[in-house]
């Protein structure tokens, strides 16, 4: 049985070298973006956090389940599919479970 994932981590590495692999030349910034509005609008209760390489350049884009499983070759039409399995594994937030609002943090 693989572990619940806690965090999810996506490399958006950019090398100066064009020569070198990176995941943020195969369009890692656009995938990291569309994972992190799909986590907050469908209130999937994960951790989320860019990386800077996660030592899989040749692979990428690269993603990563904390603490289970890398996602390698990850590709922008695959961040429903992300979603939809990261929501099963991790369901979703309650409304009990929203950050207090501001004011109360203020003392
Ligand atoms: S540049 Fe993304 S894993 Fe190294």
């Amino acid at each position: 049985m693989t572990p619940r994932p806690k965090k999810i981590l996506i490399c958006v590495n950019r090398r100066f070298k064009t020569s070198e692999a990176s995941c943020a030349a195969c369009g890692s910034l656009a995938i990291a973006e569309a994972i992190e509005a799909g986590i907050r609008d469908r209130r999937i209760d994960i951790a989320f956090d860019r990386f800077v390489c996660l030592g899989q350049c040749q692979k990428g884009p690269t993603v990563k389940l904390v603490p289970s499983d890398f996602i390698l070759g990850t590709s922008i039409n695959m961040v429903d599919g992300i979603l939809d399995e990261l929501e099963v594994a991790g369901g979703t937030k309650k409304d009990s479970d929203a950050e207090p609002p501001a004011h109360l943090l203020r003392s």
